[in-house]
């Protein structure tokens, strides 16, 4: 009789490459490694390596397209930032490797899916919660969960199985694709004391970044950034170059402490140049294309949305209705805005659009003014009037 499978989801890291022969050792199933490449990895050595470690088979998947346009637009267009800190980068790449899992499942015949996050972050919550909204009848397990070997247990399990795997001497725990990079650990862990530049990898000091200040022109249509400088580019390609445009000048660089879903602080470093600029120039375009209330409707909606994802909860009607409301909001939301990045800072320069709301005519000072100014007398009378009624009848 054909051994049973579960599908892995694979990084190729020291985790999930012990992962391999403790389940073969464990529980007697064939390991089925999944690894999707949401824009940092390199495939083929991590389906090599998969397959060296004991896998039965190793698949891999390219995520990038469907991670920029299914999760990290949306969230863009929500202006979805956690905290008002982070991106969610990390985040929003779970709920698109807990799909690749149910599928991979589906089409294996897996009865269970696996993964190699630890018993107290936030990503097990969102693998685990992904896949039972997707596939309720699979198991997840999540073997560091079970195992209770520690990093240097772990190094020497690997030795032990002659596993073709050299732990990283660094100190730091990343994760990253292409909306950020997370750093957790270390030296990390102590709040007081300033991240040390080997934590950054995308991003150059503000002190090493250009003089000169570079200006950086984003086109949205219907808010979706679709061009650079003039230069049509796919989703995937517009954050690339952005990631690599801004980090240059230092921009992107974020230090937070946060609230973790499973009740801790933790403080962790994140790197998200293009998230930065976009985020910033999205909504420099919302600024010049929505009425107030809509700004501030929808400011709040941010918010509930940030925490959707950051708390794994992607899957739900919750978030689809929140999309709903925003993707409704972003139907002027068509121009371009101009930001200036220096020395680690990005700033709006200009903003236009054909379906601006600001009217120069009703805002100028100089000749050319439309606004009645006879008028704003009425209006006051009447704003002022609740105001003036109760000064007059309740004096303090
Ligand atoms: N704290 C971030 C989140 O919950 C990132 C988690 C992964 N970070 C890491 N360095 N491995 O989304």
């Amino acid at each position: 009789m054909a051994r049973k499978k579960v599908i892995l989801a694979y990084s190729g890291g020291l985790d999930t490459s012990v992962a391999v022969p403790w389940f073969n050792e464990k529980y007697d199933v064939d390991v089925v490694t999944m690894t999707v490449d949401l824009g940092m990895v390199d495939l083929e050595t991590i389906r090599q390596r998969a397959l060296k470690v004991g896998a039965a088979k190793a698949l891999t998947v390219d995520g990038r397209e469907a991670l920029v346009n299914e999760f990290l637009f949306p969230a863009l267009q929500a202006g979805a930032i956690y905290e008002e800190q982070y991106p969610l980068a990390t985040a929003l790449g779970r709920p698109l490797i807990a799909r690749c899992l149910v599928e991979a499942a589906r089409a294996e015949g897996a009865y269970a899916v696996a993964h190699g996050c630890t018993g107290k972050g936030n990503d097990q919550v969102r693998l685990d919660v992904g896949v039972t909204a997707l596939a309720p009848e699979l198991k997840v397990i999540a073997p560091v969960r079970e195992w209770g070997m520690s990093r240097q247990d772990e190094i020497e399990y690997a030795r032990a199985h002659n596993l073709p795997i050299n732990p990283k001497a660094s100190r730091f725990s990343v994760d990253e694709n292409l909306w950020g990079r997370s750093v957790e650990a270390g030296e990390l862990e102590d709040p007081w004391q300033e991240p040390p530049e080997e934590a950054y990898a995308w991003t150059r000091p503000v002190s090493a970044a250009p003089d000169e200040p570079a200006y950086v022109e984003v086109h949205f249509e219907q808010g979706i950034p679709t061009a650079v400088d003039g230069e049509a580019m796919t989703g995937v390609d517009l954050v690339r170059h952005l990631n690599s445009v801004a980090g240059a000048h230092g921009v992107g660089r974020i230090d937070h402490v946060e609230n973790r879903l499973v009740g801790i602080k933790s403080r962790e470093v994140y790197e998200s140049p293009a998230a930065v600029v976009l985020h910033v120039a999205h909504k420099a375009l919302e600024t010049l294309t929505l009425s107030k209330d809509q700004v501030r409707t929808k400011a709040r909606i941010a918010q509930e949305y940030a925490d959707v994802v950051y708390n794994g909860l992607w899957y739900t009607h919750h978030r689809t209705d929140l999309d709903a409301y925003v993707r409704h909001t972003q139907r002027f939301v068509t121009g371009d805005v101009r930001v200036r990045l220096h020395k680690g800072t990005c700033a709006v320069a200009g903003r236009k659009s054909p379906s601006a709301l600001y009217q120069h005519g009703l805002a100028t000072y100089d000749r050319g003014d439309q606004f009645d100014h006879t008028a704003a007398v009425g209006f006051i009378s009447i704003y002022g009037l609740p105001v003036r009624t109760q000064n007059q009848a309740q004096r303090e």
